[in-house]
């Protein structure tokens, strides 16, 4: 079951693609968001960098958490903030041509609620309602030791509430478990720039928009220099 009813998009967004990132804290996953989302601007496709939860009120309250509310809560106030994050950012920016890099979508709220108990379909048939698709998911994969230690070097304050191995190990599971035509998995436990590269490149096979394909096919600077 995914999310999603059809999987192309690009009668809607013909222009603009839609590329979602995902996967478990530490994995790397805002690192390639941004680069990515950097890439594209310097090739000239504008695009847009976001990430949930978003700037939207129930956003803020999320990242307000000291400690965690219920499951049913946690799951309703995610609902809140991606319902307006896409009608008042994703869809506009998509309808005006441009691309959407987002860092986190539909299947964190999966994995994060789905690891404290709510059932995946129930996740799924709630953001069905209004969750565009994107045209691909780059899910970074990486062993919850390595997210661990990135966690622990990056972050002075210490873990967030979120971030405890257990639960990180439930979310991880599901994550594994997921099953999508949309979905590209990548080893996160490469150097940060061959991560880039290979999403670059699986970019430049996916035929989803015209301009990233003919952009991306045009510019060399990618290409791995050993092919
Ligand atoms: P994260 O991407 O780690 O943000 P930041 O890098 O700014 O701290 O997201 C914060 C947490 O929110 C993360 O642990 C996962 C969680 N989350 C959910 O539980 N459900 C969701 O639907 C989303 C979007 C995030």
């Amino acid at each position: 079951m995914t999310p999603w009813k059809t999987t192309n998009r690009s009668a809607v967004h013909p222009d603009g693609s839609f590329i979602v990132f995902e996967g478990i804290d530490g994995a790397g996953k805002s690192t390639q968001a941004k680069k990515l989302a950097e890439k594209l601007s310097e090739l000239g496709i504008p695009t847009l960098l976001t990430a949930e939860p978003s700037q939207s009120p129930a956003g803020r309250i999320i990242r307000s958490f000291k400690t965690r509310p219920d499951p049913g809560e946690e799951v309703r106030l995610f609902t809140e903030d991606r319902r307006h994050h896409v009608q008042q950012v994703i869809q506009p920016t998509l309808d005006a041509g441009r691309t959407v890099v987002c860092d986190r979508y539909v299947y964190s709220s999966v994995a994060y609620q789905g690891a404290r108990g709510i059932r995946p379909e129930e996740i799924i048939s709630v953001n069905r309602a209004f969750a565009i698709a994107p045209d691909v998911i780059f899910l970074l994969e990486v062993p919850i030791e390595v997210a661990l230690t990135r966690i622990g070097a990056g972050r002075r304050q210490g873990a967030s509430p979120f971030e405890a191995r257990e639960n990180l190990e439930s979310v991880a599971r599901i994550y594994r478990s997921l099953s999508d035509p949309l979905l590209q998995r990548l080893d996160g436990t490469a150097a940060v720039a061959e991560v880039h590269l290979r999403i670059v490149e699986l970019l430049r096979g996916l035929a989803h928009s015209a301009q990233l394909r003919r952009v991306l096919a045009s510019d060399g600077s990618s290409s791995p220099p050993f092919s």
